[in-house]
């Protein structure tokens, strides 16, 4: 999916008592546990933060942010990471979204994903992408309530999203009118 600009973002306040930072020294493992729960549609080992991110530090500090609950628990992530295959330097990604299960459905993505493409825009890039799969409903929800469109690349995309649209995602397709397929 892509947002060709970041301007105009959505605004989500955060419950009272509810914070997004940075990452911090040993945020790794914090990571590892939050999307090792989120997930359930794939494993993620240990090894996963150190292969998918590096090492550097500067670099997760301006880009991985940390969601907190009162108290300042971690209880979501998500990464305002750069483009890579073949994605120009203007286009910033989403990457790794995730909410701890006892945390999800009260809207706490929305925020995170909100300071997430304000951070994209902070650090110099102008559209953001990302990568899904059609089995999370709520994370395509997510995204399209922030602007993100469907991304038809490959002949089978267009009925990938039909079919979501087919199910009841409010999702617009390109060439395909406000939201309704014949
Ligand atoms: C995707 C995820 C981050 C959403 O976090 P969340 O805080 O629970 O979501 P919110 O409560 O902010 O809701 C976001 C949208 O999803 C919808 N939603 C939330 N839970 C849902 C569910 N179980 N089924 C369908 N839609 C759901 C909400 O209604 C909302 O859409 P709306 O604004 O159109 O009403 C969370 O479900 C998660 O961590 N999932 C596992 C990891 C994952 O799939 N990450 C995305 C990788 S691309």
């Amino acid at each position: 999916m892509v947002r060709r600009h970041l301007e105009d973002l959505p605004t989500f306040s955060l419950p009272t008592g509810y914070a997004v930072r940075g990452f911090q020294v040993g945020d790794a493992a914090t990571w590892t546990r939050l999307v090792q729960a989120a997930d359930l549609h794939q494993a993620v080992t240990a090894d996963r933060h150190r292969e998918v991110f590096g090492e550097d530090l500067e670099t997760l500090r301006q880009r991985q942010l940390f969601l907190t609950a009162p108290g300042g628990e971690a209880v979501g992530t998500a990464t305002a990471w750069y483009g890579s295959d073949g994605w120009e330097r203007d286009w910033g990604r989403v990457h790794w979204v995730a909410i701890r299960p006892d945390h999800q459905g009260r809207g706490l993505s929305k925020p995170l994903l909100q300071a997430v493409l304000e951070q994209l825009r902070q650090l110099g890039h102008r559209r953001a992408y990302l990568i899904t799969e059609t089995v999370r409903w709520a994370a395509l929800r997510l995204y399209l309530r922030f602007g993100f469109e469907p991304e038809l690349r490959r002949a089978e995309d267009r009925s990938v999203w039909t079919d979501l649209l087919r199910a009841g995602l409010p999702v617009a397709l390109p060439d395909c009118g406000s939201g309704r397929v014949r």
